[in-house]
């Protein structure tokens, strides 16, 4: 017997009042699947961190349904309210002062003075939210350093029965991990590229958006290490053509490749079937390798080069 539910009023329910009740449900959103808690019950807050087996100084993102909710947590002002107007619902999580001291949210945001806030799309994570009562604290649904869940079943074959419910929103539309961009300062900074592409960003603030490089003054997201996101055999990157022994994943026009994240080129295709394909890739026997073709350094392409990057890195 597995733990995914479909995402009926019943079921809904059920996982609100889990949800209420300090439990953890995983709730597909449109970036990735999220681990989802209570964010005023500490005893949940913590099970995250275990089930993951991720270390205390990595901070969660805090979804929300409504931007009032934003009053009870944060500061705002005039530039974040017209991103959230912009942007949300969708893949943009905001780093913002915080107002809310309490211990659960202490532990959610690693004891740091900042606090990520995003509103999913997904009708499913928005009615879960909503029902719930309470924003919910939730990280990609997976081990720590291991392939995000764009499925159900993903999560499943995670965590297991270490959730109390998974919802089953279907496949997940964006693919990649919301984008993160710390508001705190004067210029914008991203601190991981993902589903809302830089380019939108600059274009709606008319201003330049700049990514951080790890620098002191260009902070990045503490969760981003150099190794992150990886498969179970050694991935190659870059690659123009397959060598002897490697699963070759491909972009773009490649004739000679196992799996095409996009054969005509569009990145956000690609985005949305990159961790569902290394997924794939991985369980296919008798290969030694992965490979993959070249991706642009454009649009969602910088979220995507950003994964990849990291899950081909060797220690
Ligand atoms: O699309 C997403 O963002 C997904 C879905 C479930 O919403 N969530 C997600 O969560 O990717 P997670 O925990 O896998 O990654 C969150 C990242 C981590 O790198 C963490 O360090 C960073 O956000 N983060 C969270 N709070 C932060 C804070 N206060 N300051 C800086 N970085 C923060
Ligand atoms: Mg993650």
């Amino acid at each position: 017997m597995n733990n995914i539910f479909q995402p009926d009023e019943h079921n809904l329910e059920r996982a609100a009042l889990t949800i209420k009740s300090g439990g953890l449900v995983a709730m597909p959103t449109e970036t990735v699947y999220g681990l989802g808690a209570n964010v005023y019950i500490a005893a949940a807050v913590a099970k995250i961190f275990e089930v993951k087996q991720r270390p205390f100084f990595d901070p969660l993102i805090s979804h929300i349904a409504e931007t009032d909710f934003l009053k009870t947590y944060a500061q705002t002002d005039e530039r974040v309210m017209a991103l959230a107007k912009q942007f949300w619902p969708g893949p943009l999580t905001m780093i913002l002062k915080r107002t809310d001291n309490n211990a659960a949210i202490d532990l959610a945001c690693s004891g740091l003075p900042n606090i990520a806030v995003r509103m999913p799309s997904h009708p499913v994570a928005l009615e879960l939210i909503k029902k719930s009562g309470v924003p919910i604290v939730a990280p990609s649904a997976n081990k720590f350093k291991s392939v995000s869940p764009t499925t159900a079943q993903h999560v499943f074959d995670s965590l297991g029965n270490k959730v109390d419910m998974i919802l089953d929103g279907g496949a997940c539309t964006v693919g990649v991990e919301s984008t993160i961009i710390d508001v705190t300062g004067k210029n914008i900074i991203i601190l991981r590229a993902g589903g809302t592409a830089k380019e939108d960003l600059e274009k709606f603030l008319n201003e330049k958006v700049l990514l951080s490089d790890g620098s002191p003054d260009k902070p990045s997201a503490p969760g981003q290490l150099l190794k992150h996101y990886a498969p179970n055999h050694p991935l190659r990157i870059n690659a123009a053509t397959r060598q002897p022994g490697e699963f070759f994943i491909g972009f773009g026009k490649i004739a000679d490749c196992d799996l095409n994240l996009s054969p005509t080129g569009d990145l956000r295709e690609a985005a949305a079937n990159l961790f569902a394909f290394l997924r794939q890739a991985d369980a296919v026997p008798g290969y030694t390798g992965l490979a993959m073709s070249p991706i642009p350094e454009n649009g969602l392409g910088l979220a995507i080069n950003d994964r990849i990057r990291r899950a081909s890195y060797k220690a």
